[in-house]
């Protein structure tokens, strides 16, 4: 049974209640007790299930969107894409997802499996070469021209932000309330909003770290060029609120890489880019960490969607030179039968 309550029968229904487990091998001589969130147990594999299912279900309730009339439209070029799709089948709802050339083909394959339809925008925009403010107008063109259409818009949706109150009620309750630090990959800013919304309503004395993509427009502009997608924005997301993170780490591309290969070898978990981020982030702030604390990072999704980038040694090697010693000599250390 999934994290949102009366759900319901099917697929939807196990969206949420995702696994907190302690890594004991991530990040050896540490003091501090490291767990992490595996957000890739949702039903379509990441952490943007929670926000398509209650963006969806709350839309359906107010009679924004009606089963089997309307059209829901998109522009998002992965995991949220995916979750829509997937939500939008199970509601009996027309999808559009507008992406751009740079989305990764087995995402489109996905929510086309799922039975969306994706439009891709090949022109870029001409002030800022970026294909986003391109993919945004052509939804709001949809928007404009589809009778009975709607756009979830995550990036300024309350309803992305407050799916993620049950994301941080899952750890706190996990933790009996023993809950110290939170580290938070960003991007519409819909988990970090909902899990310090939930902490500062509940009196939590939590320390939430954001972790944002080097060039990404949230914490630090001006935007930079980005290999992996997942975490950063090239827009400040309307979702944002100042105060939200009690500190901000930056991770490159690089570091991003190296923590999920660190991950893979040390813990068995392949999982995605946003995931390497928030685990060099834990391990950057490590020194100051309190011995005892309990730290949490949520991993939003799984690794099989960055094979042909993250996983591979040749697109490493084009992109990074020879890096492989930074994670070479990890090995799950395994205990005795
Ligand atoms: C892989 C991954 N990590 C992190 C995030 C950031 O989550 P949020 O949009 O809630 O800020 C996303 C959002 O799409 C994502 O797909």
């Amino acid at each position: 049974m999934g994290g949102y309550g009366d759900v319901g029968p099917g697929v939807l229904s196990t969206v949420g209640a995702t696994p907190l487990v302690e890594l004991t091998r991530l990040l050896p001589g540490r003091s501090f007790r490291t767990y992490a969130k595996l957000e890739a147990a949702n039903p379509g594999g990441s952490i943007k299930d929670r926000s398509a299912y209650v963006m969806l279900a709350d839309a359906i309730r107010t009679g924004a969107v009606v089963p089997g009339r309307s059209v829901v439209v998109e522009s998002s070029s992965g995991n949220l894409g995916i979750g829509l799709a997937q939500a939008c089948r199970y509601f009996d709802l027309r999808f559009i997802c507008v992406v751009d050339p740079r989305t990764n083909p087995q995402n489109v394959a996905i929510m086309r499996a799922y039975g969306a339809e994706v439009q891709t925008v090949t022109d870029r925009d001409r002030t800022t070469g970026e294909y986003l403010p391109v993919r945004i107008r052509r939804v709001r063109e949809l928007v404009a021209t589809l009778p009975d259409a709607y756009c979830p818009d995550q990036y300024a949706n309350p309803r992305n932000a407050w799916a993620h109150r049950t994301t941080m009620r899952e750890i706190v309750e996990a933790l009996d309330g023993r809950l110290h630090y939170l580290f938070c990959a960003t991007s519409s800013c819909g988990t970090l909003r909902g899990c310090a919304e939930y902490a500062a309503e509940h009196g939590l004395p939590v320390r939430i770290v954001a972790v944002d993509a080097e060039g990404s427009a949230i914490f630090r502009p001006p935007v930079g060029r980005r290999l992996i997608p997942g975490h950063g924005a090239a827009v400040l997301p309307g979702l944002f609120r100042p105060g939200l993170a009690d500190e901000v780490v930056h991770v490159s591309d690089l570091d991003c890489l190296v923590g999920c290969r660190r991950l893979a070898a040390r813990e068995a978990i392949l999982a995605g880019g946003s995931s390497g981020a928030v685990v060099t982030a834990l391990d950057r702030l490590g020194d100051r960490i309190p011995a005892g604390a309990n730290c949490v990072m949520i991993l939003p999704d799984r690794g099989e969607r960055y094979l042909d980038t993250i996983y591979d040694d040749g697109w490493v090697s084009t992109h990074f030179g020879d890096v492989a010693w930074r994670w070479r000599d990890d090995a799950v250390q395994t205990a005795p039968c």
